[in-house]
């Protein structure tokens, strides 16, 4: 880990997909500034694994189970963190990840419904379960996941794009509501990051092609997401709010 934010020490925070990935990167880095950490997914073990690890490493973490696409589980969730951590300060919504290729023509309505309900509407729920505490203490910072696929027509699947546009402007529109209440909000818009699941699932030569398409010649990695989390949820980014960050490798047409 590059960076290191003072002000971090002593927050709380909540990582929606916490359990693996760009999320489980972001919560450890989070953990090791010194910040508490709420990890949520829907796998128990691998939120168990999570938490263990940061624990291990000094840091304090809890997990709680939840599919973010439903408003009843995410206020369980809520509860339990408010009752364990006393206050939010930090919500990482991450969770989701539906872009697998899909042509039009095999698009259907029950997998339309799917996507946006998993990249959309999940963070919609998710901002709403935790905003009435963070307009209440009137500070925090809002971290949603866009996707490179919502900035630009993409390989990805047209229900994720769309989704991920989705996410960019909710991410807009909340700034300008909530900023007045002391709360920022910031969109993460990352391309091909080089997690479990992508190495698991793309082949070499696919990777070194996706790589030689990015001007800075590689594919992300977790941590270069969770880097420009951690400046989004510290004071360092404190007149920022209502900005997409593309964590791309330089392949940006915007
Ligand atoms: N990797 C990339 O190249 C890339 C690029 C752009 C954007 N993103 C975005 O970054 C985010 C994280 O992706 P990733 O690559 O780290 O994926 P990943 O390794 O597959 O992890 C996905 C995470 O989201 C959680 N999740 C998914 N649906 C959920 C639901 N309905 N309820 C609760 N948790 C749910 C999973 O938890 P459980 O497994 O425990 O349920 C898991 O922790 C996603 O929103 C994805 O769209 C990724």
């Amino acid at each position: 880990m590059l960076s290191s934010y003072a002000d971090l020490s002593g927050k709380s925070a909540v990582v929606t997909g916490g359990s693996r990935g760009i999320g489980a990167r972001t919560a450890r880095m989070l953990a090791a500034q010194g910040v508490r950490v709420c990890v949520i997914g829907r796998d128990k073990n691998a939120l168990d694994d999570v938490v263990a690890e940061i624990s291990a490493a000094g840091g304090t973490a809890i997990g709680a189970v939840a599919d973010v696409t439903s408003a009843a589980e995410l206020a369980a969730a809520r509860d339990q963190v408010e009752t364990e951590f006393g206050r939010v300060d930090i919500l990482a919504a991450f969770a989701g990840g539906m872009g697998y290729p899909t042509p039009i023509s095999e698009l259907t309505e029950q997998f339309w419904r799917r996507v946006l309900d998993s990249d959309l509407t999940s963070v919609f729920l998710t901002v709403q379960a935790f905003l009435p505490g963070l307009l209440a203490q009137g500070s925090g910072s809002i971290i949603t996941m866009a996707s490179a696929a919502g900035r630009q027509p993409s390989q990805a699947n047209l229900a994720y794009g769309v989704a991920n546009a989705g996410v960019v402007m909710l991410t807009r529109h909340l700034a300008t509501e909530v900023g007045p209440r002391g709360i920022r909000v910031n969109a993460l818009a990352p391309s091909s990051i080089l997690t479990e699941k992508v190495a698991a699932n793309m082949p070499e030569a696919v990777q070194q092609q996706v790589a030689a398409a990015h001007p800075l010649r590689r594919l992300g990695l977790p941590e270069d997401v969770a880097e420009a989390a951690l400046f989004l949820a510290s004071d360092a980014s404190s007149y920022l709010s209502g900005i997409t960050i593309d964590v791309a490798g330089g392949r940006i047409t915007n």
